[in-house]
């Protein structure tokens, strides 16, 4: 493979020195968008009489051909090109000759790259939009499904107050829709043509940058040629919003985590997203949670290398920015694995709401509804705060609940409870009677689920 800096040089470039500098190992899956970028690169050039029709056409075939060979196979893509900018070019030029040689005026893999991988990363951007919509759709059917299913909701991990399992899972379809919302804003700001920036400073060329930008299906070109070339935050803004998801999706594992034990049982997973054990007869393991759980760690770190590499370079192009794509795709790959085997392992998950329930019966969930109870009969709510924990406390002592405890052992803490408290800490009631906005009431989650069914959808 011939360099591209032939002239200035009188050797190659060291073969093992080769390998380090090239990144084509990482970057040849942007073939489809470098070459898209040199067909509305040359059609420009052309209709601002820079470039032949001759040339052109020359151009615009070769380019077509090479991508529907690399697509079917029948073209390798040479693993000692330094870059997949070179590679096509190459390819181009020892097909069609000058017309090849050409292209690349007014034009420099500086903004080359910078182009690719905002039109690549666009494509990605669209991908991990619809599976997000795909999981928020399961989520509202789930919601739905178990809109009245009551189990303990959790502070500290210890019982707190009861809730139902569809506004539980409502809370992550929240999560996700703002993940939609951020990868929707961070995308249409990298939507931005940063073609025609050239190496750094433009060109005395008449190019028509509004052209190649429009063209490419961007909503405006970057303003500042320096800016262009040398800009990653997109990428960093990318990986963020990516590294807040897999805060989502590893919290939510956790949690699958915790609900498959024995100790809480609350869900069960299909045996086709389940593993077993090599040695332990009796295992179902969660593997997939577990394993989403443990990948965040590489989304987080590949937002760090992003910002680590960029965080000193100045002005413009330096080739430290060439580690960008190992990372950023690195987070989109990850993340759209973790996805793919998340969705439908949640939607044939089954959930147990009778273990939910049994679990909402102990750890004394309904004891601020007693205390509420007291209230409505006139006590400060601090006294009824006190007199319920020292109910909660003769409970413990003597293996009973609250709903359990006579009568005569409310009066003896506090004279104003009557039959009427073993309504008021009746479970369901206390679930059904939350409908505070943005409280579990049944009701509340029937009518969240349309809403956020309805923002699902919106574009
Ligand atoms: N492979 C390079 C990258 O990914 C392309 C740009 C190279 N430009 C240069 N002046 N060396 O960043």
């Amino acid at each position: 493979m011939q360099q591209l800096w032939q002239g200035r040089f009188q050797k190659a470039l060291d073969p093992k020195t080769n390998d380090f500098n090239s990144s084509i190992k990482f970057d040849s899956r942007m073939f489809r968008e470098d070459i898209d970028g040199s067909i509305a690169h040359a059609t420009m050039l052309c209709a601002q009489g820079i470039l032949s029709a001759e040339d052109l056409k020359a151009i615009v075939d070769g380019l077509t051909a090479i991508r529907s060979e690399i697509e079917n196979g029948t073209l390798a893509i040479d693993p000692n090109a330094e870059d997949i900018h070179t590679f096509v070019e190459g390819e181009l030029t020892a097909r069609v000759g000058a017309a090849g040689k050409r292209l690349h005026t007014a034009r420099s893999r500086n903004d080359q790259v910078a182009l690719d991988i905002r039109l690549y990363l666009r494509k990605a951007c669209e991908a991990l939009y619809q599976q997000l919509t795909e999981l928020i759709g399961v989520l509202c059917k789930k919601a739905e499904q178990y809109a009245d299913a009551v189990m303990p909701g959790y502070t500290h991990l210890q019982r707190a107050q009861p809730i139902t399992f569809g506004h539980h899972l409502l809370a992550y379809a929240e999560m996700l829709l703002r993940d939609k919302a951020r990868l929707q804003d961070a995308a249409e700001r990298m939507n931005q043509s940063p073609l025609g920036a050239c190496a750094l400073a433009g060109t005395t060329y008449n190019t028509d940058r509004e052209k190649t930008a429009r063209d490419l299906g961007f909503s405006g070109v970057m303003h500042n040629s320096l800016d262009a070339v040398s800009d990653r935050d997109f990428c960093m803004e990318l990986a963020s919003t990516l590294s807040i998801l897999m805060v989502h999706l590893s919290r939510f594992s956790e949690e699958i985590v915790l609900w498959c034990s024995w100790e809480f049982k609350f869900v069960e997973l299909d045996d086709a997203f389940s593993t077993g054990s090599s040695i332990m007869p009796q295992k179902k393991n969660p593997d997939i949670t577990e394993l989403i759980r443990g990948k965040s760690g590489r989304v987080f770190g590949d937002l760090v290398t992003l910002l680590t590499m960029m965080k000193g370079l100045p002005l413009a192009y330096n080739k430290d920015m060439q580690e960008d794509k190992e990372a950023i795709f690195d987070a989109f790959d990850t993340v759209k694995m973790c996805l793919t085997a998340f969705i439908p392992m949640l939607d044939t998950m089954t959930a147990l709401p009778e273990n939910m329930r049994k679990a909402a019966a102990g750890g004394f969930i309904n004891a601020t509804d007693c205390a509420d109870y007291l209230v409505g009969k006139g006590l400060p709510f601090r006294d009824a705060y006190k007199a319920t924990g020292e109910l909660v406390a003769k409970c413990i002592g003597a293996g009973l609940t609250l709903e359990t405890l006579p009568l005569d052992k409310y009066k003896a803490v506090c004279d104003l409870f009557d039959e009427g408290v073993y309504d008021a800490i009746n479970l369901d009631k206390c679930v059904r009677d939350r409908t505070s906005l943005g409280g579990p009431a049944p009701q509340n989650v029937r009518a969240e689920v349309e809403r956020v069914r309805e923002l699902n959808q919106n574009k």
